[in-house]
């Protein structure tokens, strides 16, 4: 289960946040590279931890039947009532549909190469014949933004090397973009919930026996601030998956 570290109104907070501070922000370049998918049938679509869902705000008219799994139930009350809306973790559901298009937008944080190779497998499992599945993560090239992440919580370095060992190992076609952006953020109190979020959201299950680990976020936020000058700026570096069924 996805543990709640934020308050509902700060996971709010946090996506405005999110969607508003990156040059290049990730809804866009979701939106690019779904502009040149050409799908050869458009009945069912999923959004994966759709969060904001910003981008499916964009897209969800391009097909039949539009589904969204989001276990953040705060999150789900601003979603499309047209929408097929399943506030659970993807691990818990089950799915007969089959989609013509998936995506999976930096969700695949906090999981092992195990579960990294299930909830894929997952679903790969769920595409239509000519089905495309999108995944969208943050790539461990060095960047202000992954320094700051991956200094933290080192384990998320590997996603990449997890998510590339699954496909070649299951021979999936697929094919790779990397797409670079920069966060500009004026206020103290937007970097904190930018950071918070990230920290949190993507770190907490290595860390989960470890009961000073909010404090240690606060504490190295608290002190990122302190050593940092206004506005403050990052990049950041994402990698993109074409994935083929
Ligand atoms: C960083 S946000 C990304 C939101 C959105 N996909 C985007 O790209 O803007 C990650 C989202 O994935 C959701 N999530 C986390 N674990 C999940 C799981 N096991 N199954 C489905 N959604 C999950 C969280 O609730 C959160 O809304």
């Amino acid at each position: 289960m996805s543990k709640c570290l934020l308050k509902n109104e700060e996971y709010l907070f946090a996506y405005k946040v999110l969607s508003s501070v990156y040059s290049y922000p990730h809804t866009d370049m979701l939106y690019d590279i779904y502009k040149n998918i050409s799908f050869k049938n458009r009945n069912n679509a999923l959004n994966i931890g759709a969060g904001g869902a910003f981008f499916d705000m964009k897209i969800s008219k391009d097909f039949q039947n539009y589904y969204v799994i989001e276990p953040n139930l705060e999150a789900t009350k601003s979603y499309h009532k047209e929408w097929h809306i399943i506030n659970s973790d993807f691990q818990d559901t089950n799915l007969e549909t089959k989609f013509d298009f998936i995506v999976i937008s930096h969700v695949l944080y906090n999981m092992n190469a195990q579960e990294i190779k299930c909830f894929i497998e997952k679903a790969h499992n769920l595409l239509s014949d000519d089905g495309i599945l999108l995944i969208l993560h943050h790539s461990p090239i060095e960047s202000s933004l992954n320094t700051i992440v991956t200094n933290f919580c080192p384990e998320l370095f590997n996603v990449e090397k997890f998510i590339n060992t699954f496909l070649k190992e299951n021979l999936i076609t697929f094919t790779t973009n990397r797409l670079h952006s920069k966060v500009r953020i004026e206020s103290d109190e937007e970097l904190k919930i930018f950071l918070k979020f990230l920290l949190y959201e993507d770190t907490y299950n290595f860390y989960e026996n470890k009961h000073s680990f909010k404090d240690d976020v606060d504490q190295y936020i608290q002190n990122y601030v302190n050593e940092s000058h206004k506005p403050y700026l990052l990049d950041t570096n994402h990698i993109c998956y074409l994935i083929s069924k």
